[in-house]
Order: C-alpha cells, then structure tokens, then sequence
C-alpha cells in the first residue's frame, strides 16, 4: 500500500521535510498540512500538492500506512499531545520537538505506552538536538574505554540558516533585549541540555552538578550579533561533560568538535559544521523510513539504531 504523510506544523523544516520525502520516494503523497496559520497552510498545501486542516482535531483519517510530521514547537508538553492524538489515530510519527528528544519521564512514559498500545512508532529526532551533539558523541564515546571527560563544541553561521531559528539567537537585539528574552525563554537554543542528559544516560553517568549559562555575542554597534550558551555537567566521581555552542551571523570558522577523553583519547571534527536545517530534514525522512521497521513504542534520538 503506498504510504501517505501528514505534515503538523507548516514551518521551514516541515515543509522541506515533507518535500524530501517525496522526493526520495519514503512517502507516495502528502494527504494534508495542518497549520493554525492560513498563509503558512495555503503556501505548503499548494507546494505539496495536499489539502489544509487548521486544527489536528479536524484531520480525517487517511488509512493504516500513514505517517506524520510533527513540527510546530520546541515544547514536551503541547507537542506531547499532537503526538499521542496521531498515534491513537493510527499514525506512525516523526517529531522536531527538541524537548522531546529527551522529554520529563511522565511524558516518556504517557508516549511509550500510547504508541505500543496503538501498535505504532513515535521518534523524536533531528539535528541538534538529534544528531551532532548527542548521538555522534555517544557514537564516538562507545570507542574508548574509562571515559573521563566529553566535550562538544558547535559553531554556527547562522547567516545561513532559516529565519526562526535566527531569531532565537537575538540577532540585532541590544544586550538589554537579549536578556530580557533569554530570562523570558524566548531566546536560547532549546535542548543543550537535553542532549547532555542523552550523552549522559547513554553512558550511563549520573549528573549531580549541572550548570547552563546563556550569553550575547556581540556585533556591529554594540547589537546582538548571536549566543554562546554553555552547558557543564559533572557525576560525584569527577566525570564531565562540557557543552559549547556559539550561533551568531557570520561567524568565522563553523565547525562541530567531539572530544573523547578516555582510552584512546579521540578528537574528531566537522570540517565547516554539520548543516542543521539540511541535517534536520536528513534526519526526519531517515525516521519516517525506519518508524514502520521498529517495534512499537517511543524512540528518543540515542534509542534508534546506529543507522536509523
Ligand atoms: N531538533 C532539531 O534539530 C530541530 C531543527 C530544526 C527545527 N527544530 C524545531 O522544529 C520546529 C519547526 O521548525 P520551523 O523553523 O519550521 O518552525 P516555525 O517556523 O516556527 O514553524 C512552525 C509552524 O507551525 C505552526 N503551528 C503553531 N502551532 C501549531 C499547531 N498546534 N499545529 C500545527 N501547526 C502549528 C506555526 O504557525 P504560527 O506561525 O501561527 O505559530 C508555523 O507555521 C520548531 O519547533 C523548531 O524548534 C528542531
């Protein structure tokens, strides 16, 4: 049977997402766009080739083989129930979420059961979180033996990246602004610390020290050229992880750097960054093709297999 997808959330990364899998043939067509917002749900829905829903509680079934797209916000709990609701409607679903990729443990076990109950797969995946700063590192900590320190460098021109995510890192804002919405949540990257936790749990350490601080990088004119937020986690026998992501407009030298301090002692880099709205989209047709291989239930980004 040929397989149909949904699109949740008719932003950027969603409707780049969707169009890749057509393209690669992971999907046979996109039945609808579900968006609150008419210009976003019109402009996909004739992209794609499929109809507009502004609400998910108004989506019609369109049959077994469906998958669907999750990508509408950073938040566990409002995308937590967008899932569950697709999931007991007989969907298999792919989530950007960022929160998600690590979500609070009762909302882990409200998903786990909900999909196995459905007999369905939910995966919450991506770039970043998703795939450069949890499952490469974890990956490449898997190849050394009494690892005593991780470290994770990102940096990111953000010039050539999509505009919310831009905005996020209060490009143009005074350093005054800039702190006002890093104190808000409006402003920071969302999910440092989630992908810490996924290094970490992979691992099997115990954080009991934990310290994330947000910080403006400065540009022309004194304005807010971008963020560095650091995330620095320690266990109570002096293992270590150390975050450290820098996205600003026109930064010089994007890289991604993986630093695994054990035995061997490994050191491994992106050359130029791994790209994150092109990783992203990557990342969510890769899950849209294994959702239906893998037994039901919820997969966090360091819970699907080595190529999944
Ligand atoms: N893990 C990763 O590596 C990764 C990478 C990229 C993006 N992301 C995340 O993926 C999501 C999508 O990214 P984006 O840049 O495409 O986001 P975006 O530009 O914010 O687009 C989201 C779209 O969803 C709509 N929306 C809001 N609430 C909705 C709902 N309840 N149901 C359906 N649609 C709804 C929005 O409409 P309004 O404008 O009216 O709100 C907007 O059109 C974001 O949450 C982003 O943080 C994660």
């Amino acid at each position: 049977m040929e397989r149909a997808l949904v699109l949740v959330g008719a932003g950027p990364i969603g409707v780049a997402s969707a169009r890749a899998a057509l393209d690669d043939g992971v999907v046979a067509t996109v039945a609808a766009v579900v968006d609150p917002d008419d210009g976003a749900r019109r402009r996909a829905g004739e992209t794609l080739g499929a109809a507009g829903v502004p609400h998910l509680e108004e989506l019609k079934l369109v049959g077994d083989q469906a998958v669907a797209i999750v990508a509408f916000s950073s938040r566990a709990g409002v995308t937590a129930l967008a899932v569950c609701h697709l999931l007991r409607s007989g969907f298999h679903v792919v989530t950007t979420c960022e929160e998600l990729a690590d979500p609070p443990e009762n909302v882990r076990e409200d998903l786990i059961a909900t999909a196995r109950r459905a007999g369905k797969v939910a995966i919450a995946t991506g770039a970043n979180p998703g795939f450069v700063m949890d499952r490469l590192p974890l990956l490449l900590a898997g190849g050394s033996r009494n690892v005593r320190r991780v470290a994770v460098v990102r940096r990111v021109d953000t010039s050539t990246r999509r505009e919310p995510l831009v905005r996020k890192t209060g490009y143009g804002l005074s350093p005054e602004a800039f702190a006002a919405g890093v104190e808000a949540g409006g402003l920071g990257h969302v999910g440092l610390d989630v992908s810490a936790h996924l290094v970490a749990d992979g691992m099997g350490w115990k954080l009991v020290d934990e310290r994330e601080v947000v910080e403006p990088v400065l540009g022309e004119g004194g304005k807010v050229a971008g963020l560095h937020q650091t995330f620095d986690g320690a266990t109570d026998d002096g293992r270590s992880l150390h975050y450290d992501l820098t996205m600003a407009w026109g930064l010089e030298r994007p890289e991604d750097r993986v630093i695994i301090d054990g035995s061997p002692h490994l050191a491994v880099a992106v050359e130029d960054g791994y790209p994150g709205d092109e990783g992203t989209v990557a990342r969510v047709v890769r899950g849209l093709a294994i959702a239906p291989k893998l037994a039901p239930g919820f997969y966090r980004p360091s819970d699907l297999p080595v190529w999944g």
